[in-house]
């Protein structure tokens, strides 16, 4: 069987869904005909992303506003979403923002905003999801996506790093804890890839210095992370958990 059928039928939220990663992840998931809810704060992108989704063979497709520094918001999305579709298989906790700028420079509303998205609103949506599935005695899958700058740094994205590697660490925490409840977590972590989030930076010179780092000389196309995010979303990996797969051109494994 292969990896996308292993998805059909199933359930997947995406956060963060509206541009970018999260956009291909739900797309993704419905070419694999997956019930597919796609959830962030600008719903107009969300309803204009339905009509690709339904295109691209979701078996359902539907649009949650979320905005994943507040508790509320992230319960009244988990109901609406576990109401609608029964159930959720799938939970692809995408959302995600960047600072750049030296550290030294950075307000401390710089780091809380990065760290109220990146780490506590990850968190906050991870347990609001994995509560339901542990009181409807329920196994799930949570998929974080993390960032190569969890593990190496570079200059003028401190927080945006500390934040990242947070992800990872609370990837492997919850995996402990939620393994016996039939929960798994993993991670990714991508290398770069051109989106809203780094739009300017590829046509800057660090940002091209930047890519002549990279060991494959390059950054990566979004359909590059299909095989890792069908793996993990799937019962592929069914014996995975507390894994961080690098999806990065070989970034991480060089000193540059
Ligand atoms: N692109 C890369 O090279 C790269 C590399 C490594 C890791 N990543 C990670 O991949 C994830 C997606 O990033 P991207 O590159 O696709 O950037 P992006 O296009 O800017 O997407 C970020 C998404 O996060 C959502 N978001 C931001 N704040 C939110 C909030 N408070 N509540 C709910 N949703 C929120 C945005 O939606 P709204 O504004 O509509 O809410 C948007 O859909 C992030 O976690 C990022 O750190 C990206």
């Amino acid at each position: 069987m292969d990896l996308a059928s292993r998805l059909s039928g199933r359930s997947v939220l995406v956060t963060g869904a509206s541009s970018g990663l999260g956009a291909h992840f739900a797309t993704i998931a419905a070419r694999s005909g997956a019930r597919v809810a796609v959830a962030a704060r600008r719903h107009d992108l969300l309803e204009g992303l339905l009509a690709e989704l339904s295109e691209a063979g979701a078996a359902e497709a539907m649009a949650v506003e979320l905005d994943v520094t507040s508790e509320e918001s992230i319960e009244a999305c988990c109901d609406t979403v576990f109401q609608a579709f029964g159930d959720l298989n799938v939970l692809v906790n995408n959302a995600g923002i960047a600072t750049e700028g030296w550290a030294i420079d950075q307000s401390a509303t710089d780091f809380d905003n990065v760290m109220g998205v990146n780490v506590r609103g990850v968190w906050l949506t991870a347990v609001a999801v994995a509560r339901r599935w542990r009181d409807a005695k329920a196994a799930g899958t949570v998929i974080n996506i993390a960032s190569i700058l969890g593990d190496r740094v570079a200059t003028g994205v401190a927080p945006y790093a500390v934040s990242k590697a947070g992800v990872i660490q609370m990837t492997k925490a919850l995996a402990l804890e939620w393994a016996r409840n039939g929960i798994r977590v993993n991670a990714i972590a991508p290398g770069y890839f051109a989106t809203d989030i780094n739009a300017d930076f590829f046509d800057s010179d660090a940002g091209q210095g930047m890519m002549k780092r990279i060991p494959m000389r390059r950054i990566g196309n979004l359909e590059e992370l299909d095989g890792v995010f069908l793996l993990l979303a799937t019962d592929a990996s069914s014996f995975m958990t507390g894994g961080v797969i690098p999806v990065d051109g070989g970034h991480l494994v060089s000193s540059l």
